[in-house]
């Protein structure tokens, strides 16, 4: 009896106790679509290759996205004779990056610093011609090697001076610049590294990478002329690096730092935050508390300005436990200056990055707010299927739509909601930076409706959108906005240019932005049966006049989707023709067709 009953209480004795799941950075980082990245080092100079520790790889692949190569890529490591070549760290990082998925950064092609010595002394007697030579030599085999591989290289580093100003670049001395250079004046020997490195590897985005340009001044007002003149006439450069090695005591001003991206923002240029560190004072490498509470709210601050600047796709930092930092050996008295400490385990600066990643309002911009058939921007109409670009907080991966309990389309798709004057809309599909949702008929009439987008209850700032009775598009067969149309045979299958609808047939045009429906439809539900748009419906195919059978609701899709069919005209021969719907008085966009035989 006893025994029996004990045995009963087992189940309650041994629950599974579910460890709470701990957040990490790399979670929340993928939520935020930011590319988190560390360097790392993977056995150059003769050192251990530390993605052998395990706790080393663990923490840098549970925390991180991205990865560069602390040194590994520099020529000293990588190029270490002549005319011999050591890609062991690099491979290392390559395969590691593969494997756990995450992005890889190239650091760097070109700087006065850790370059071999034969380099050193081939540059005091060569002349430029040979030193250009060798340069390109260079770049298309370490590009090469790792096109495809490499997103985003630092092509050139730290080539402006420290003491550069406005009033022209003043350019560091090096051997590739004036010692003796390869032979280009000014800042033609770095555009020259930016189009070697684009033959190498087209699809790579090219960085300029610097410090002390995370403020305002003359060193950042030379960067900035020099790239700005680069992408005035088309030099392949696609972003500038802000190295970030910073102490804890206010450098660089937040007004300061969103001034200097902005200014390159407005270039169409991406910021990277390259090398981001926040060294503090040490005794025998230990931090005060009050200081990692300062440098936590350091890390976060920078985070925020990058989450708020949509330019700002990555932020690294430079190496991520205390084990393992340059800043001992570079700054005397510091240290402690990584997220991680030297046990591995996370310091305040992680939870507030974790904090800051889960607490920064999604930007949400009008011109983001587009039809989801056609990508037209401007105003919405009620019941129009539209996408929102740019609001980037959200489901990591893709989640398409469900029915609540109600056998409505849900307005809350992994948490991610979309409100249309507080109201929360029907949602098609959601993802980070990319959300699909179905305007409410109810804003019928406004002037205007008031768009907010939300994430894990957090919500961007409202943005006023103007509200028109119809807005119509025809939904394209890839979903590119434009090209053949998601148009249909009677028997549903998708009319392609391999099988075209014969003249005098029947097709099922998929459009929205149609409008109210006669009788009113129920936001976010499936349409059960036909009925009809309030607005009036014309078509055309080749131009020609396309009787109209039916335009209503999609029966079986939700309430939005407006279906046509049409006769295709009987006048035209064979070939490909623009298809245009007209729902009062406004037309679909250009460049939808439909083959016909
Ligand atoms: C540093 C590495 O962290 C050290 O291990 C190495 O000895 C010297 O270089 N700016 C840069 C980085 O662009 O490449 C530097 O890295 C730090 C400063």
């Amino acid at each position: 009896m006893r025994a029996k009953r004990l045995l009963l209480l087992l189940p309650l004795i041994a629950a599974p106790f579910v460890l709470p799941a701990q957040t990490t950075l790399r979670q929340v980082a993928d939520q935020r679509r930011l590319l988190l990245g560390s360097a790392a080092q993977a056995g150059e100079f003769g050192g251990a290759n530390l993605l052998a520790e395990v706790p080393y790889a663990t923490t840098l692949s549970t925390h991180f996205n991205l990865l560069e190569g602390e040194n590994a890529m520099k020529w000293s490591p990588i190029h270490p004779d002549p005319t011999r070549y050591n890609f062991t760290g690099a491979d290392r990082l390559a395969a590691f990056a593969r494997e756990q998925k995450m992005k890889l950064r190239g650091h760097t092609l070109l700087w006065h610093s850790s370059n071999p010595t034969w380099l050193s002394d081939q540059a005091k007697t060569a002349t430029p011609q040979a030193m250009a030579a060798t340069l390109k030599q260079h770049i298309d085999t370490v590009v090469g090697r790792y096109k495809g591989q490499i997103f985003a290289w630092d092509v050139v580093n730290e080539a402006v001076s420290d003491t550069a100003t406005a009033n022209g670049t003043l350019l560091r001395d090096s051997i590739w610049n004036n010692q003796p250079g390869i032979g280009l004046a000014g800042t033609a020997y770095i555009e020259q590294a930016f189009r070697w490195a684009h033959e190498a590897d087209p699809d790579a985005l090219l960085f300029y990478n610097d410090y002390s340009i995370e403020g305002p001044g003359g060193k950042f007002s030379a960067v900035l002329n020099m790239v700005r003149d680069f992408v005035a006439r088309g030099v392949p450069i696609h972003g500038v690096g802000f190295q970030m090695h910073v102490t804890s005591s206010g450098y660089p001003d937040s007004a300061g730092l969103r001034q200097n991206f902005q200014a390159i923002a407005a270039l169409g240029l991406q910021i990277h935050i390259t090398e981001m560190d926040v060294r503090l004072p040490v005794t025998n490498g230990v931090a005060s508390e009050a200081n990692l509470a300062a440098q936590a709210a350091t890390y976060s601050r920078i985070l925020t300005i990058c989450l708020q600047t949509p330019a700002c796709t990555a932020l690294q930092t430079w190496g991520f436990t205390d084990k393992y930092s340059w800043i001992p050996g570079f700054f005397t008295g510091f240290g402690a200056a990584l997220p991680f400490d030297v046990l591995y385990q996370p310091k305040p600066a992680v939870a507030a990055m974790i904090n800051t990643f889960q607490s920064v309002a999604p930007t949400l911009s009008s011109n983001g707010i587009v039809n989801a058939a056609s990508y037209r921007g401007g105003a919405v109409a009620p019941g129009e299927l539209i996408t929102i670009f740019g609001a980037t907080y959200g489901p990591a991966t893709i989640v398409g739509a469900a029915l609540d309990s109600n056998g409505l389309v849900s307005s809350n798709l992994a948490s991610t909601r979309v409100l249309f004057d507080g109201v929360a809309a029907p949602l098609i599909y959601s993802l980070t930076g990319q959300v699909s949702a179905v305007v409410p008929y109810e804003v019928a009439g406004r002037q205007q409706t008031s768009v907010e987008y939300e994430f894990n209850g957090v919500r961007s700032a409202p943005v006023q959108v103007n509200v028109v009775a119809t807005a119509p598009a025809i939904f394209a067969a890839d979903a590119t906005g434009s090209g053949p149309g998601l148009i249909l045979t009677p028997g549903y299958t998708v009319i392609t240019t391999a099988d075209p609808a014969p003249v005098g047939s029947v097709v099922i045009v998929l459009a929205t932005g149609a409008g109210s429906v006669v009788g009113g439809a129920k936001t976010g539900g499936i349409a059960q049966g036909i009925g009809q748009q309030s607005a009036a419906i014309t078509a055309t195919i080749g131009g020609m006049n396309a009787d109209i059978a039916y335009a209503g609701p999609a029966p079986g899709l939700v309430n939005g989707v407006l279906q046509v069919n049409l006769t295709v005209p009987k006048a035209l021969s064979a070939g490909i023709y623009p298809v245009v719907i007209t729902v009062g008085g406004v037309r679909t966009q250009d460049g939808v067709t439909i083959a016909v035989r």
